[in-house]
């Protein structure tokens, strides 16, 4: 309980520097307490930077960005072997991506085999340098973004790949009223500096959580529920025409485990100690838009992701 009281002031806090951008912060605070990674598509100028910053003021946890450019190499993202002459031997030095939060910025800028370094050791959670393998931190959160409007000159992420995101989050711009109270804070911070978060959480407790969260009771027919929900994605004729019409590969065993981890989350943070169909509903979107593969005849009528996803819980129903 004490650990949910922790992470509720985190939110709190978060929501206090971040703006109308509820479901981003619910979505970073899920993808802590799940362990995984977050791939997030925005116009520029949306916070991103600012909500990742934030989290690790708010955490005992040290922040890094990585700039995605054209010309960066594995080795930039990594570390690297170095030769110390004195002694004669190879030290390594740790790149970038050994922090707790790492902010990896447009990361659809660099060439394949960049993103391929920063997407295997995001799954693997260690890294490789000749024959020596370096754990990363157990506290280790990529969040990725990708900008919707520039395609470019860029690369994009490889999409059997794309499943090594937990969730694929989309934001959008805030409405006029909370505009303005983002110009006020703005200005706010401009002359008195930004606030900061009256105490750090704890490494432990997130790591208590996620063991809390991992304990949840989940009912049979909930499992049922999410099973049913990814089976869809693999054989849609058998749950409906037009999903057979639209859906060319579907989910992983990865994607069901990223949704029964994303929806205890979910419950957890709702206070709740059971996890409802209501709890996956709520996370399917993010689990599901990067890991289904769309069929030219969806492409081609204008068929999103997301349109899939809502067809899917239409026709699924909750055992
Ligand atoms: N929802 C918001 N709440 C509070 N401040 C905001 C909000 N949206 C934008 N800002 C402010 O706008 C500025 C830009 O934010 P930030 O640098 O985090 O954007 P970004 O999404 O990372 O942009 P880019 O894609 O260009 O990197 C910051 O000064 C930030 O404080
Ligand atoms: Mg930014």
């Amino acid at each position: 309980m004490e650990h949910r009281e922790s992470l509720l002031a985190l939110r709190h806090y978060l929501s206090s520097q971040i703006l109308g951008q509820e479901k981003l912060i619910e979505r970073l605070l899920i993808a802590l307490l799940a362990d995984g990674h977050l791939l997030v598509e925005g116009a520029p100028g949306l916070a991103k930077t600012k909500a990742i910053k934030d989290l690790a003021e708010g955490l005992e946890a040290e922040f890094h960005r990585i700039q995605f450019t054209p010309d960066l190499l594995p080795a930039d993202i990594t570390g690297t072997e170095i030769y110390r002459p004195e002694n004669g031997t190879f030290v390594f030095q740790q790149g970038p991506i050994f922090h707790h939060l790492v902010l990896a910025d447009e990361i659809n800028r660099a060439p394949a085999k960049v993103q391929s370094a920063l997407l295997e050791a995001m799954a693997e959670r260690q890294v490789s340098v000749g024959r020596t393998t370096y754990d990363l931190p157990p506290l280790f959160l990529v969040m990725a973004t990708q900008n919707p409007i520039e395609q470019e000159g860029t690369y994009p992420l490889p999409e059997a790949q794309l499943d090594r995101f937990l969730m694929h989050v989309k934001i959008g711009y805030p409405e006029a009223s909370v505009e303005r109270r983002i110009l006020q804070q703005a200005r706010g911070e401009a002359l008195h500096g930004e606030s900061k978060p009256e105490r750090r959480v704890t490494q432990e407790s997130i790591f208590a959580a996620r063991q809390e969260i991992l304990g949840l009771h989940m009912a049979d027919a909930v499992e049922e529920y999410l099973v049913q929900l990814i089976m869809a994605t693999r054989t849609p004729a058998k749950y409906d025409a037009e999903l057979a019409e639209w859906i060319s590969y579907g989910a992983s065993p990865r994607g069901s485990i990223a949704l029964d981890r994303c929806a205890r989350a979910h419950a957890w943070l709702a206070g709740r100690d059971f996890v409802s169909p209501e709890d996956i509903q709520a996370v399917l979107f993010d689990i599901l838009r990067h890991r289904l593969i769309l069929t030219f005849e969806a492409e081609a009528a204008g068929i999103d992701q997301d349109r899939v996803v809502q067809r899917i819980l239409d026709v699924v129903a909750v055992a």
